[in-house]
């Protein structure tokens, strides 16, 4: 498969809006797109990398993945939760859709127990 990078694809699909939309109404277009994943980054991909290098540093979990429960909430967040609100949001005459904020909320809710689980961690020594 060819390694084309994210700016390339975006550049892409840009002009093929372009085809049919004028430049500023299709740069209009990708902010809600930026806005998501701007807030999904700060939010919860950011920091969960922050604690899961933070965990292997000490120690605290194996090199070998998913053997501990952390591992599989992690995954849960960036592998099942940082793609639905996409689609969510493709849909412009809905607006932020509810889909959207209950994903949100539902990655909210993995974080926290996340963070539960990390100091159960820290707290006890026990790689779960
Ligand atoms: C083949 C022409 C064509 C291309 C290519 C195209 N569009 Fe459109 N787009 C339209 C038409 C026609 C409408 C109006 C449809 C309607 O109102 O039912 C529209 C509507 C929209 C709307 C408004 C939808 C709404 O619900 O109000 C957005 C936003 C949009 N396009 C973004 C894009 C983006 C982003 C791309 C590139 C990924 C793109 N379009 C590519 C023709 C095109």
């Amino acid at each position: 498969m060819a390694q084309v990078g994210w700016e390339e694809r975006r550049a892409n699909m840009v002009e093929v809006c372009t085809v049919c939309h004028t430049g500023p109404y299709v740069a209009n277009s990708y902010e809600p797109y930026d806005g998501v994943i701007e807030l999904y980054n700060s939010k919860f991909a950011n920091p969960g990398l922050a604690f899961m290098k933070l965990l292997k540093e000490n120690g605290l979990i194996t090199e070998v993945q998913f053997d501990e429960d952390v591992e599989w909430t992690w995954w849960e967040i960036w592998h099942d939760q940082s793609t639905p609100g996409t689609p969510a949001i493709s849909v412009p005459k809905r607006g932020p859709s509810a889909r959207q904020l209950r994903r949100n909320s539902r990655i909210a809710t993995a974080t926290t127990d996340r963070i539960l689980e990390i100091r159960c961690i820290t707290a006890t020594g026990d790689l779960g």
